[in-house]
């Protein structure tokens, strides 16, 4: 299996204890073939439990389901990227990864795991150390495709000058609220997959309070109702149709069927032209909250 083209399971912020059954759950009753990890999401160790029992199963192979994971940004030091890999690989309790991702293209200190000094981020290592090494994963089987995470054009545009191995997906936040058209066609004509992650509009995260939520936005409830659908499977449809992958998180039951529950349908050209005027560069994730790091300007 070589690019993911259905939607995913995401993991980010799916809760211990509720993780391992929702993994599970997806692969074995809902027909997801893709599942995105990350070490930074502190829940690979329970997602592990999880494959061990799928793919110990009969039901599904290993081979049938791509996994993604990330390198997380304390660990961009050639030296570290072969130990990060393969401590998400004990956790995950696979041999290999379909995908391995630079989570940010850029790098903190080792251990450094909140803050907002901006000093912290320099004299680590430069994206490019940080790919050949990730290069050195393909080479030795751990991993059979490497990506990036979160990563603009001119950071793209570096990337492909010197890349012998070509990242095979960008994963970014993409929703009507930040549509980022110009990006995804740069990527596509590149031939870089694209994963849209908080294709929902991340309603569960925290620093996205107070924002508007996407869910609730009329356009797509109208939509919604108009093709007899929920909110969600719109904005998952309308991801799909546009040739991103989606990988809305959820860890109930409910949801992750409805969430993979969207082929029996169709948007019409006039929905998606209502989707595109809701377009407002609006982000629910951004290190500026976080580490007060202007990251995309
Ligand atoms: P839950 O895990 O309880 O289902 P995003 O992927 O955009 O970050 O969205 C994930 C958030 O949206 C989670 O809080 C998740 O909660 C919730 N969610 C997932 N699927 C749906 C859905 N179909 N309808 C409403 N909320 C959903």
């Amino acid at each position: 299996m070589h690019t993911p083209t259905t939607i995913g399971l995401g993991t980010w912020k799916s809760e211990l204890g509720k993780v391992r059954e929702a993994v599970r759950f997806a692969i074995e009753e809902c027909s997801y073939r893709h599942i995105d990890c990350a070490a930074i999401y502190q829940n690979e160790a329970e997602i592990g439990e999880a494959f061990l029992t799928v793919f110990n199963g009969d039901k599904v192979k290993r081979e049938d389901v791509f996994v993604t994971s990330k390198l997380w940004n304390d660990n961009h030091k050639p030296s570290r990227v072969e130990v990060a890999c393969k401590q998400t690989l004990k956790d995950l309790q696979l041999d290999y990864l379909d995908l391995y991702l630079m989570h940010w293209g850029m790098s903190f200190p080792q251990d450094f795991s909140s803050g907002t000094a901006t000093s912290a981020i320099f004299g680590q290592a430069s994206v490019r150390d940080t790919w050949e090494a990730m290069k050195e994963l393909v080479k030795n089987c751990l991993v059979k495709n490497i990506g990036v995470a979160n990563f603009t054009g001119p950071m793209l545009f570096d990337l492909l000058t010197y890349a012998k191995v070509r990242p095979l997906m960008n994963q970014i936040e993409l929703h009507p609220y930040l549509q980022q058209t110009d990006l995804v066609a740069f990527c596509l004509t590149e031939q870089i997959g694209v994963t849209a992650y908080s294709p929902l509009g991340s309603p569960g995260n925290m620093t996205a309070k107070g924002l508007p939520s996407l869910l609730d936005d009329e356009t797509i409830v109208s939509i919604a109702k108009e093709l007899s659908k929920t909110p969600a499977q719109v904005l998952l449809r309308w991801a799909v149709e546009r040739d991103t992958v989606p990988i809305p998180k959820s860890v109930n039951p409910k949801r992750i069927v409805e969430n993979i529950t969207i082929d029996a349908f169709r948007l019409a050209e006039e929905h998606k032209k209502k989707i595109s005027s809701l377009d407002r560069n609006l982000r629910f994730v951004n290190p500026i909250g976080w580490w007060k790091l202007p990251y995309f300007g």
